[in-house]
């Protein structure tokens, strides 16, 4: 049965979709099996693995249309792709009964095929990512390591215990990462010092470092361990995938 850990934060560019590869990634390194969930219209992770253009998308599953069909983009890794269309799903399926839990729905098939599933959520608080919510056993909370990074946080919590009470009982921040971390300037240990008052142990150990191969490799439509598997980026998130399996493991 599959672990399914959404990748949430509203704000754009705090690393939701370079962690959602580098997780996903990451975590076959160490034996699992996985499916990348693309639920961002902006199909950044899609384009990213260079996921060729499929006829079945995660709209059109959402949709009714069709049902989900994973493509493989390496041994052990399948990737459900997104598509601009997506941003009209919002609007499509809000007066759908259960509109909340169409996603759940369609990844039920799936299920018993994958060890876990990462959804890469949109930068918006609404119903793509509510779906993934409901979805979800856990949240990771991708965190830059900057100025103003705690801003928006309450909003997030606020959600997710919404989720939890009314929606999803078994919904979990597992953790909170810090992002595009360096530790050079004093303003990046500052932010991870703030972090770590407010999310105390959720705060995973690993900060994932500023790290420039994990910018490149995506234009080579590579993850970061086929990318440059020494970098500190693969390093960074393999550590992450360890002890996301470790809290993961613990929870059972
Ligand atoms: N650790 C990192 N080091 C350097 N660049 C990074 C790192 N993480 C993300 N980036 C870059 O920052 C930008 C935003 O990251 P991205 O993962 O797309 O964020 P989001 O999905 O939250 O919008 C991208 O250009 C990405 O390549
Ligand atoms: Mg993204």
């Amino acid at each position: 049965m599959a672990t399914i850990i959404s990748l949430l934060n509203h704000k754009g560019g705090v690393g939701k979709t370079t962690s959602s590869i580098g997780i996903g990634a990451g975590l076959v390194k160490l034996g699992k099996k996985v499916l990348l969930m693309d639920l961002d219209p902006q199909a950044n992770l899609t384009l990213s693995l260079g996921v060729p253009r499929m006829k079945v998308t995660i709209y059109e599953a959402l949709k009714g249309e069709s049902e989900l069909m994973p493509h493989t983009a390496k041994e052990n890794l399948d990737v459900i792709p997104s598509t601009l269309d997506l941003s009209g799903a919002e609007m499509e399926l809000i007066n759908e009964a259960g509109r909340e839990y169409i996603l759940r729905e369609v990844l039920e098939p799936l299920l018993e095929e994958y060890d876990y599933i990462i959804i890469d959520c949109p930068p918006s608080l609404g119903l793509l990512t509510l779906n993934s919510l409901t979805s979800s056993n856990y949240v990771i909370i991708p965190l830059q390591a900057q100025f103003l990074a705690l801003q928006g946080l309450a909003k997030i919590q606020q959600v997710v215990r919404k989720v939890k009470v009314r929606l999803n009982k078994k919904l979990e921040i597992i953790g909170v990462v810090p992002t595009m971390y360096d530790g050079r300037k004093v303003l990046n240990r500052e932010v991870v010092q703030t972090i770590k008052k407010y999310f105390g142990k959720k705060v995973f150990e690993t900060k994932i470092r500023d790290n420039v191969a994990l910018a490149e490799a995506p234009a080579d439509r590579k993850d970061i361990f086929e990318y440059s598997p020494n970098s500190k980026g693969a390093q960074d998130y393999l550590a992450l995938c360890k002890e996301i399996i470790e809290r993961v493991e613990n929870k059972k």
